[in-house]
């Protein structure tokens, strides 16, 4: 490990790691069914930032899971809640029942009463945002940090590659921390993103096959196995029939996908069926399937969501490992 390169590096993230309080600018990113108080307090603990993946947990849960959390890590961390849920003011109540200190909301623009609930009791914001434009309007209705995530994700994806984001988001967007996520396997590309202008850096994938992480077995093996061009887009195949695009591992799973989706759509032009009634068949294909495959390990059908860094997985290893390494590959590049 070089000097320079450790200097170079804390200066460089210097701004991510003063938002966030932690030693290193390097977010778990929250992975429902994945980002719970184990994976996240060892990220913590190793010097990053975890998120705990509120997903589809309700009230009682989600409070549970943050003071399960704090007996097992005295370093700060998030809780990302999706702006779809239906409860979310109640989950806002929990967070700032809980003192939570920084929440992340995602999937989908949030309204100005969640920004306020969530500012009014002293959390920082940080949402996602797809383009300049919204990242603008996102700092201006007070959120605190924004994410870019890139195409080449695991999980919900939108359709721009985090290379572009960085390049269109980055020189313009300098009122507050950046973190850029998507696609991110190594140091080297950390500290280039860092240089280009972010204040830290976000990763889901490769955390996935942490020691700590309490992923199913099955889900694990099928990360190693996997390389980048086997993390895939789901496919549209209609544009009567909007699919929203997940990026995870090809299975029978997302074969059937397609088949099921064209039994849909020729139901439809045959008039054995309503355009409402397929779309909600195709909404709920993947009811259920992400906790098949983390939780049950059914890795056949569930869905094995991955983002391209996949290849990067190599092998089960301490959270510990996963940070230290990406943070020397960043030193010595810049070193
Ligand atoms: C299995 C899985 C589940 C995910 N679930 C969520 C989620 O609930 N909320 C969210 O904001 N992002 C979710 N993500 C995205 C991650 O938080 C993170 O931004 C993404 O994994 C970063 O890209 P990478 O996979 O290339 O590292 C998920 C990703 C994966 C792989």
């Amino acid at each position: 490990m070089s000097d320079t390169g450790a200097a170079r590096l804390n200066e460089l993230w210097k701004r991510g790691t003063e938002f966030l309080g932690s030693e290193y600018a390097i977010l778990g990113g929250a992975m429902t069914w994945v980002s719970e108080r184990n994976l996240v307090s060892a990220i913590s603990n190793a010097g990053g930032f975890g998120v705990i993946a509120c997903g589809g947990m309700d009230t009682d849960l989600l409070a549970k899971e943050i003071a399960a959390t704090r007996e097992l890590t005295d370093k700060p961390f998030g809780v990302n809640l999706i702006t779809l849920h239906p409860d979310l003011d109640n989950l806002i109540a929990v967070c700032r029942e809980q003192n939570v200190s920084h929440v992340v909301l995602a999937g989908g623009l949030p309204s100005g009463g969640a920004i306020s609930a969530i500012k009014d009791f002293g959390a920082k914001l940080m949402c996602f945002a797809p383009t300049a434009t919204l990242a603008k309007k996102l700092v201006r209705s007070g959120s605190d940090a924004i994410v870019i995530e890139g195409n080449e994700a695991g999980g919900h994806i939108g359709p721009v590659s985090t290379s572009v984001l960085a390049q269109e988001i980055l020189p313009v967007v300098q009122n507050v921390p950046v973190f850029v996520a998507g696609g991110i396997g190594r140091g080297e590309v950390i500290a280039s993103y860092l240089e280009m202008g972010a204040s830290g850096v976000q990763l889901g994938t490769r955390f996935v096959v942490a020691e700590e992480c309490v992923a199913h077995e099955n889900f694990k093996k099928a990360f190693i196995s996997a390389k980048a061009r086997d993390a895939v887009a789901s496919v549209q195949i209609d544009e009567k029939f909007p699919v929203i695009p997940v990026r995870a591992l090809k299975n029978e799973g997302t074969e059937q996908f397609m088949v099921t989706q064209r039994e849909i759509v020729s139901k439809f032009h045959s008039g054995e069926i309503a355009q409402d009634d397929g779309q909600m068949q195709i909404e709920h294909y993947w009811g259920g399937a992400l906790r098949r495959a983390v939780v049950d390990g059914d890795v056949q059908t569930g869905s094995v969501m991955a983002g391209q860094s996949v290849g990067m997985a190599k092998r089960v290893e301490p959270t510990q490992n996963i940070i230290n390494e990406l943070v020397e590959q960043a030193q010595n590049h810049l070193g």
